[in-house]
């Protein structure tokens, strides 16, 4: 495909949407997440998705960014309104968007992608999407009012990329003589998608395909909490191994010592031994 085809338009995009959500492309912007959170504020929207070309200070987990460099990639976030559904099945938004981006990869692109757990997806074992899920409560109410789900994916390999990370993230096109689907095929597929299974939160059908492209289910693993293990020796990161995914997202890893124990997200830093 050449690069003139791959221009991201909002008019192809929703021409390859299931439904009539509200989406936007951008040329540029700090944070897909932060653009539909100040939206949100100021034009009360619903069922709303941005998608931007690049991102100026794309936000990843913990804290750090997220490389987002121009043409290469698909930075986007998808807002739910979630007046129907309990907090228990929102806590699965980010699984559920993991599941969604592997699905699409294989669909459009032909390409067999894996999870690790929770929400990184792999391709040839290098990361090749992020995906970062937030919430913004209702202050009267307590409960969830909005869920944004940003979700980073690599397309093709950029001309230049940062030392600190070029070793860890992949793209799903290494070579650009392999590309068989466009950036807009490829974000309608997931939005598509990741509608499908958020409209399916409660019944968890999902997590048998989460499974199935787990990368860490039945592998050897370290864990350790991220503070703990800031520069610590090996020594400090506990064995496992990982057995199962439960209903929650939780990873249910059995101990050295025979003990099972079911890690949650944001607790725990996960690699893979061999
Ligand atoms: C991670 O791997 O740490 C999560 C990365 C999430 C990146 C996406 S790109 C679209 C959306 N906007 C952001 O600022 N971050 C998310």
């Amino acid at each position: 495909m050449s690069e003139s085809k791959d221009v991201l338009s909002e008019e192809v995009i929703r021409s390859l949407l299931k439904n009539d959500n509200e989406t936007v492309v951008l040329s540029e912007i700090d944070s897909t997440n932060e653009e539909i959170k100040r939206r949100v504020r100021d034009e009360k929207k619903k069922d709303f998705v941005i998608i931007s070309d690049m991102q100026t200070g794309g936000k990843g987990r913990r804290g750090r960014g997220f490389f987002s460099p121009a043409g290469t990639g698909i930075y986007m976030s998808i807002l739910f309104c979630p007046d129907d559904k309990n907090a228990s099945d929102l806590i699965l938004v980010t699984t559920a968007a993991a599941v969604a981006v592997a699905h699409a990869i294989g669909e459009v692109c032909g390409k067999d992608a894996k999870i690790k757990w929770v929400n990184d997806v792999y391709l040839n074992d290098r990361k090749i999407c992020g995906i970062l899920t937030e919430s913004v409560n209702d202050p009267e109410t307590g409960r969830i009012k909005y869920v944004i789900c940003g979700i980073g994916i690599n397309v093709k390999k950029p001309k230049e990329i940062p030392d600190d990370i070029k070793d860890i993230i992949g793209y799903i096109y290494d070579d650009t003589n392999d590309i068989n689907a466009s950036r807009n095929e490829i974000a309608a597929a997931v939005i598509n998608q990741l509608q499908l299974y958020y409209d399916r939160l409660p019944d968890r059908s999902f997590l048998k395909e989460y499974k199935e492209r787990s990368m860490v289910i039945g592998k050897s693993i370290s864990f350790g909490s991220p503070a703990k293990i800031a520069g610590v020796p090996d020594d400090d990161w506990e064995k496992a191994k990982a057995v199962d995914i439960d209903d929650e997202g939780g990873l249910v890893v059995e101990c050295l010592d025979g003990s099972v124990r079911t890690l949650h997200t944001g607790e725990i830093t996960l690699r893979l031994d061999s």
